[in-house]
């Protein structure tokens, strides 16, 4: 028989040719092999009940038959084109149909890319440069996005400092830093800098964190005065947190929205969509060449990933989904609460029914620096015995998805029970 390479032999492959071993985006020490349903596989043959799901696109579980199928139809019809494609219109069209602010969209690969163009975007509606974005708010990989992500070193508000080398000084300069949940300090903020802001980049739940009551609201009430935008990152709560988005879910309606993961069924597809009269700006046509933002990429509305998002979003919009993602991931929620409880172990579970993590703290964190003061230590031990335990997930989120079955919440239920009692053993 022939002899199964080990993570381990792939661990070292990886190190010759990847910086850091792996792809920058998860423990370089653990190669998925295969998914299904809400199962992973490792290299090793280890079986694994996924929260992670792809750090949030497969909603539905890994290899829904019928995502499977829309993409395999397409592949043999062409898998790409550069050229407009009609599965891509289409998808448009139900993203624009589902999500209050979009009136149109334009297609990139990433989120972070979307990010990227929705501060241009806004930058070349308003005519000015400053964009307002949260302390410990991610919105992927650009000089901006970069500004105050997750900083070790903590300095005064609305300084911005890089969390990546290689960035200019001036980035920095144009962009203010907010404490997440305080309208008084967004007001004074804006109250001194509003005429030069052209943006609030904001996500209506950040990484975990939920926006207090009215947060949102204000949010788009002192931006509206000021002629500013108010950019939703919703990479990871599109489609998640209602067919309709965060937007849908928290009933406040910004002047842009980006949108990833879900939108692309497992596949590299991502947007940035608003009201017709703001996306102007990508027709140089009505704008004229001063104001108008150039944009393409290669795989922009790849048509695999549109049909993927297409069957995807077709199946999300079937009754009852939404209350059965809350309803799954409400019993993690409770069963963790519950075994921590026991275990007389202090903690916070923090977020959405539908994106959650436990926080070591006696207080609930409402912003980035509530985070990082709680006890990260105690995270990394639980992380690392639900693993042991069979649970893959990030270390700092927990996505349920729908493909959950019993057995497998079973099976969840007994990991972190004892992760929780591996816990209070260790003090
Ligand atoms: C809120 C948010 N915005 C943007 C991004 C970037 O998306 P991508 O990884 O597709 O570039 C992410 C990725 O996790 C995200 O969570």
């Amino acid at each position: 028989m022939q002899k199964l390479t080990t993570q381990a032999e792939w661990a070292e492959r990886a190190r010759a040719v990847l910086p850091a071993g792996g792809f920058g985006n998860f423990d370089p020490s653990i190669f998925i092999a295969s998914g299904k349903g809400a199962r992973v596989r490792d290299a090793d043959g280890h079986e694994f009940v996924d929260f992670l799901i792809g750090s949030g696109p497969m909603l539905l579980g890994h290899g829904n038959a019928e995502v499977e199928e829309a993409v395999l139809r397409q592949i043999p019809q062409g898998m790409t084109f550069f050229a407009n494609n009609t599965a891509g219109v289409e998808l448009a069209e139900e993203i624009c149909r589902a999500v209050p602010c979009a009136e149109q969209l334009r297609y990139v690969s990433s989120g972070g890319e979307a990010d990227m163009y929705a501060m241009r975007l806004a930058r070349a509606f308003t005519g000015r440069d400053k964009i307002v974005k949260f302390e410990g708010g991610y919105h992927g990989m650009s000089a901006e996005a970069q500004m105050s992500l997750a900083p070790e070193t903590l300095v005064n508000f609305p300084q911005a400092r890089p969390d990546s080398a290689g960035i200019p000084a001036s980035v920095a300069a144009e962009m203010l830093i907010a404490p997440f949940n305080d309208l008084d300090f967004i007001r004074s903020l804006l109250d001194e800098h509003g005429d030069t802001v052209a943006a609030v980049i904001v996500e209506p739940l950040q990484r975990i964190i939920p926006p207090l009551p009215g947060f949102l609201q204000g949010l788009r009430e002192e931006t509206q005065k000021r002629g500013i935008l108010l950019i939703f990152d919703e990479v990871v709560t599109g489609f998640r947190f209602a067919y309709g988005g965060a937007q849908e879910h928290y009933g406040v309606t910004p002047d842009i929205c980006t949108l990833g993961k879900v939108i692309g069924g497992g596949f590299p597809l991502a947007a940035i969509a608003g009201s017709a009269a703001i996306m102007a700006h990508f027709d140089k046509s009505i704008v004229g060449a001063d104001r108008w933002l150039m944009q393409l990429g290669t795989l922009s509305g790849n048509p695999v990933a549109a049909v993927a998002g297409l069957k995807t979003l077709e199946i999300l919009r079937r009754e009852g989904q939404y209350a059965a993602l809350r309803a799954l991931g409400q019993q993690v929620m409770d069963m963790t609460g519950n075994a921590l409880d026991a275990a007389g172990i202090a903690h916070r579970i923090v977020g959405d029914q539908t994106l959650f993590e436990v926080v070591f703290t006696a207080a609930e964190p409402r912003n980035y620096r509530d985070v990082l003061m709680a006890d990260g230590r105690m995270a990394a031990r639980y992380n690392q015995a639900l693993r042991a335990g069979g649970i893959f997930k990030s270390p700092g989120k927990t996505y349920p998805c729908l493909a959950l079955t019993a057995e497998d919440l079973d099976l969840t239920g007994a990991a972190i029970a004892a992760a929780a009692q591996s816990l209070a053993g260790e003090g």
